[in-house]
């Protein structure tokens, strides 16, 4: 048997599928690109689905990959495996082949056991494998081509042989190729759940159904391969040792883990607290640096939810060997020096990741001292009503606000005798759950099966819109009419338009789609947008103006040319902004989202704090001369991982190809297939609008560029002069100003209120109604905007002025819909009267509720109509 670093595992197995005549294809971002119905790409296929299902074609029949996955979500989920069994992670790394209706069951076998028995040359006698129960034809193929003995093929059931996606998706029968570890780990059942002998290396799943909703199975278009083998698992079998946490790909971040706590990793003792902590830290340091590379943040809901409790565990094992401060932080760069190799883009990604984890390690250990303040405070706070245990809202509360691990509760609990309401905390959970998942499912779209369908029969449209802003002789490729081919569109009619060939750029990357014109003999078609809903497909949105427009048409294509012109002018000063704030606030701000519109442009980016307007200056003023320099804007198109290793900058959401534009301008370069100015001088001005937060450490910037800069400042240059004209004061005056005048409202407003109190107050006998009783009054009267303690003064007048006497007032707050109420009773008539029980039934008839002491009482309503009817019953209770 061949012993290899993990890194020459995955060059020799991708090597050896590409022998085959297998296409290697570059692993997909774990957020899956175009699938709602997952979280994170928890399987190789995962970017192949659509291929499988026959909706998308590729040039290709057969691939070979080596796909980021990750494991803690839906139908596939290790997660509280990790650390205690020797094979199982939250992220790894899957090698597969793939067949999209080419080769099938015996190929995918003979290569499977070729490349083990050959190439690796792992011992015959050391494998066995397993089969559907009812796959007679894979147990044949292993028994009569390949030569194994009947006894080293096992049937299994469902559970263990018939893979799938998810809850739906494409699936089939597999079968499974275990490694014998040897006698020493027992005689176990194999695929037994506690099963350490036979490791299971490599998952072949002969792709046939798809699963609806309903859980009915269709075959599909045709029968495929996909396989899949855990690179740690095999690496743990040629490296020959007991777990994959002894391979190279975890053991540094193991030693490191050792060197931060002082303790010792030993795997002959594999379930002690130390080796269990020191794997999960291992596991979850890679995830976290991996989610972080391809876009995930922390966050309180859908992916950067399961980040931020990943990240968490991590740190409550590392308390659990001694660990007491921030340290993840640190491992990521072992997580990165394993990695640079195979994903080059972790180096570029490095002081962001590293940031970011450290800053959440903060947070978390701060909120843990908070949570666990407010713990005691509940604790004590049940001991005084005499209760003996924690609720589900408390648990819930301490869990989602403050991100308090629930064991750590229920120790505590314990500690103080204490039970925890542990169901209720459970189904609190399963509601948020179910809320997070309505979030992120809205999130990412599917593609239309029309365009796929046009993207399998048509040409690739060819965008020529770097260097032209006019086609002449396009060629109508197709025309589209909600979501139907339709071949024609009449004057009035809106729908979509397909060209071979045009200028148009599709939105994308953040930029706009382009506007503007489409002729042909005899009709004119307005382009209101311009999008790209696939891949190598381009739509051209809008409404024919006059005339019918045709397929098979030459057509001569126009882009509004003054808008695109703002856009690239935005598009290109986003760059310098990205740049500059890299520049001055330091190599941690990436780019997080960004909007390249005519009008302005709107960049997020990671920072943890608010800039200061001496950031700002200098932000701008750094692009300014940026684009003072009159620098050449300079596109090279290299390959990706070339421009990887110069040092551009790479956006985390944006897939990029094979080969890749390089766009550079001044300080700055950048990945872009957008469109940009030819000198920066071009920008011609830059001007930031505002800056503000978005969610947990990011920021956002809105800016304007060239033309929409000028307008800008002169609209501000006009309005500063309209200000110094209406107060009439000078421009360094004109603050002075008003804040004086705001000081002045302040004084006549209180001049005000005392006026309008006395003037209540002198009135006060007009405002009541006043009735006689044998011996003594009833007053009841109405008022507007008092608040209570005016009202319980002008009460207090009112009864003084009525001598023995029951008195009602109400305050109105129209606006606020809202009524107070005040009851007075003088002392010599509360034996017969009391102001609290007449309040109690007095303000239901309003909607609200009242009460107080005999002699003064209070209480409130919303329901103003019923006033009147309210005063009725006041006469009549007294
Ligand atoms: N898709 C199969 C798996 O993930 C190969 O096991």
């Amino acid at each position: 048997m061949k012993s290899l670093t993990a890194n020459e595992i995955r060059e020799s197995f991708l090597k050896y599928f590409e022998e085959k005549g297998h296409t290697r294809v570059k692993s997909a971002s774990i957020i899956p690109e175009t699938d709602p119905t997952l979280l994170f790409v928890n399987a190789g296929m995962v970017p192949f689905k659509n291929v499988f299902l026959g909706l998308e074609k590729r040039p290709y029949k057969r691939a070979t990959s080596c796909q980021k996955v990750f494991r803690v979500s839906g139908k596939h989920n290790d997660l509280d495996n990790v650390g205690y069994t020797p094979r199982h992670h939250t992220f790894f790394e899957m090698l597969g082949n793939f067949s999209f209706g080419d080769y099938f069951k015996r190929e995918a076998i003979e290569f499977a056991w070729e490349y083990l028995t050959k190439v690796l040359e792992i011992p015959e006698e050391r494998l066995l494998v397993s089969v559907f129960e009812e796959d007679d034809e894979a147990y044949e193929i292993w028994n009569k081509v390949i030569g194994l003995p009947e006894e080293k093929i096992h049937r299994l059931g469902v559970e263990d042989n018939f893979w799938s996606m998810g809850e739906t998706g494409p699936c089939g029968p597999c079968s499974e190729i275990y490694y014998d570890r040897g006698e020493k780990f027992g005689n176990p059942q194999l695929g037994a759940p506690d099963d350490n002998r036979y490791l299971e290396v490599w998952n072949l799943v002969f792709m046939q159904y798809n699963r609806d909703e309903k859980g009915k199975l269709t075959p599909l278009p045709h029968p495929n391969i996909d396989t899949g083998m855990g690179l740690e698992r095999i690496a743990s079998v040629l490296q020959r040792v007991s777990s994959n946490y002894e391979t190279d790909l975890f053991m540094p971040i193991i030693r490191f883990a050792e060197d931060i706590s002082g303790k010792e990793y030993n795997p002959e003792d594999p379930q002690s607290i130390e080796t269990v902590s020191m794997r999960v830290i291992a596991d979850h340091l890679r995830a976290i640096t991996f989610l972080i590379s391809d876009g995930v943040f922390p966050a309180n809901e859908g992916r950067g939810y399961v980040l931020r409790r990943i990240l968490r565990r991590a740190l409550r094992y590392g308390k659990e060997i001694g660990i007491e401060k921030p340290f993840l932080f640190e491992g990521v760069d072992v997580v990165i020096d394993i990695f640079k190799e195979p994903y080059p883009e972790l180096i570029g990604n490095r002081g962001f990741i590293k940031g970011l984890v450290k800053a959440e390690e903060e947070k978390f250990i701060k909120t843990l001292k908070r949570g666990m303040d407010i713990l005691y405070e509940i604790i004590e706070k049940a001991k005084k009503e005499g209760r003996h245990h924690i609720t589900g809202k408390e648990v819930f509360m301490l869990y989602d606000t403050y991100g308090f691990p629930v064991d750590l509760i229920e120790d505590i609990a314990k500690d103080n005798n204490f039970g925890v309401d542990i169901a209720d905390y459970y189904e609190l959970l399963e509601e948020q759950r179910k809320r997070a998942r309505a979030s992120w499912k809205s999130q990412a779209k599917e593609v239309k099966e029309i365009y796929i369908k046009l993207k399998n029969f048509l040409p690739e449209n060819q965008f020529v819109g770097y260097e032209k802003l006019e086609v002449e002789d396009a060629k109508i490729l197709a025309v589209i009419k909600d979501e139907k081919i339709v071949g024609e569109l009449r004057e009035g009619e809106t729908g979509e338009v397909i060209l071979d060939i045009t200028p148009f750029y599709p939105e994308k990357g953040g930029q706009v789609g382009d506007t503007g014109v489409i002729e042909g003999d005899g009709f004119l078609f307005e382009v209101t947008d311009t999008k790209t809903p696939v891949e190598g497909i381009i739509i051209h949105k809008g409404k024919v103006l006059f005339g019918v427009l045709k397929e098979g048409e030459t057509v001569l294509g126009k882009v509004d040319k003054e808008r695109r012109l703002d856009t690239m002018r935005h598009h290109t000063a986003t760059h310098l902004l990205h740049a500059a704030l890299r520049s001055i606030l330091g190599e941690h701000v990436k780019q997080a989202g960004s909007l390249v519109h005519p009008d302005y442009l709107r960049f997020d980016f990671t920072h943890f704090e608010a800039l200061t307007d001496e950031d700002i200056k200098r932000i701008e003023e750094l692009v300014n001369q940026e684009i003072m320099a009159n620098h050449p804007v300079v596109c090279r198109e290299m390959n990706i991982d070339e421009a990887l290793k110069s040092g551009a900058i790479a956006i985390f959401e944006e897939k990029y190809g094979e080969t890749v534009r390089v766009i550079s301008a001044g300080i700055s370069t950048e990945l872009c297939g957008g469109t940009h100015v030819s000198r920066t001088g071009d920008i011609g001005y830059f001007k930031i609008i505002s800056e503000s937060a978005v969610g947990s450490g990011t920021r956002r910037i809105e800016a304007v560029a060239g033309r929409k800069a000028v307008k800008k400042g002169l609209k501000e240059h006009f309005l500063i002069k309209e200000i110094m004209h209406t107060l009439t004061s000078k421009e360094d005056q004109i603050i002075d100003k008003i804040e004086s005048l705001k000081l002045k409202v302040k004084e006549l407003e209180r001049e005000l209120e005392s006026i309008k109190k006395k003037s209540v107050v002198e009135r006060i006998t007009e405002i009541l109604s006043v009735e006689d009783r044998e011996d003594y009054k009833v007053a009841y009267g109405k008022i507007e905007n008092l608040s209570p303690n005016e009202l319980r003064d002008l009460a207090d007048v009112a009864r003084a002025k009525l001598g023995k006497s029951v008195v009602l007032l109400a305050s109105v707050d129209k606006e606020k819909g809202k009524i107070n109420l005040i009851v007075a009773v003088s002392k010599e008539l509360t034996d017969k009267i009391k102001a609290g029980e007449v309040i109690r039934q007095v303000a239901p008839v309003i909607g609200g509720k009242g009460g107080g002491r005999p002699d003064m009482a209070q209480g409130g309503g919303t329901d103003i109509q019923k006033l009147e009817d309210a005063f009725r019953k006041f006469l009549e209770l007294v």
